[in-house]
């Protein structure tokens, strides 16, 4: 993982079957194709029926893969669960664990959140460990402890100078409200000044073409997780150029 380029990542949730989600990846490579963008690592996380035909079609594309969840074992009867290891075999360096999704429909807490993102790094994926309050823990003035309780929680123990962090508000995913400029650098400054290690830290939560620029130049952003917006490729690529930019 290079800390000084900027981590773009486009999740794209469950949405997409070969045809379109293809479609999508190869108009995100023929952009990158036609540019420099050497400044800033893009990683697609598709639905995981899609990585290993991705990974094949997109071989000479300056795009890394993502999972959206893995288990927190490497194998064993864990009917429709996927290890991390088998996430790297179909081509990933990336893994999403601990979405705001994720812990609301599968009650996934912090406990488990750090055992996926622990198997990650066994595995030998960078853990991309998501974290944000809700919209009553903000309006109650609670934003830094929630997320500072489930970095606590959630963060591997070691070998954390190889994980990334995404603040996701969860009031903002989805919505088309983001916080304020300066609640989002403060809340990264807050972030980094929790963990010693250098980790790199996105911001998710309704990034857009129209935002992104503005959101990638604050302090301590260094890179964004992208959903709605990753599932329409040119606005996908105007939030990979915001970020070369800014960069
Ligand atoms: P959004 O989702 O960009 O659609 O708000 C972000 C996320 O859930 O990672």
């Amino acid at each position: 993982m290079d800390m000084d380029s900027a981590l773009v990542v486009g999740n794209w949730k469950m949405h997409g079957t070969l045809p379109d989600g293809l479609r999508r990846a190869e108009d995100v490579a023929r952009f990158l194709a036609g540019g420099d963008f050497s400044a800033v690592e893009t990683v697609l996380c598709p639905p995981a029926t899609l990585l290993h035909t991705l990974r094949d079609r997109l071989g000479g594309a300056r795009i890394g893969l993502g999972g959206q969840d893995c288990h927190f074992r490497s194998e064993g009867a864990h009917t429709g669960d996927l290890s991390a290891a088998m996430l790297k075999d179909a081509g990933c360096a990336y893994v999403i664990v601990g979405h705001s999704e994720r812990r609301a429909d599968h009650g996934e807490d912090g406990a488990l959140v750090r055992k996926k993102a622990e198997a990650a790094l066994r595995a030998g994926l960078t853990p991309i460990i998501c974290v944000g309050e809700s919209g009553e823990q903000r309006d109650r003035g609670q934003a830094k402890a929630a997320v500072e309780a489930q970095l606590a929680a959630s963060l591997p123990q070691a070998g954390r100078e190889r994980v990334a962090v995404a603040y996701e508000p969860v009031w903002s995913i989805g919505t088309g409200i983001v916080p304020r400029a300066e609640d989002i650098s403060g809340m990264h400054g807050h972030i980094i000044s929790l963990i010693p290690e250098k980790v790199r830290v996105l911001y998710g939560g309704s990034v857009k073409p129209d935002n992104a620029r503005g959101i990638l130049g604050l302090a301590g952003v260094h890179g964004v997780l992208v959903g709605g917006a990753s599932l329409d490729a040119p606005a996908f690529c105007e939030i990979i150029r915001a970020a070369a930019e800014a960069s």
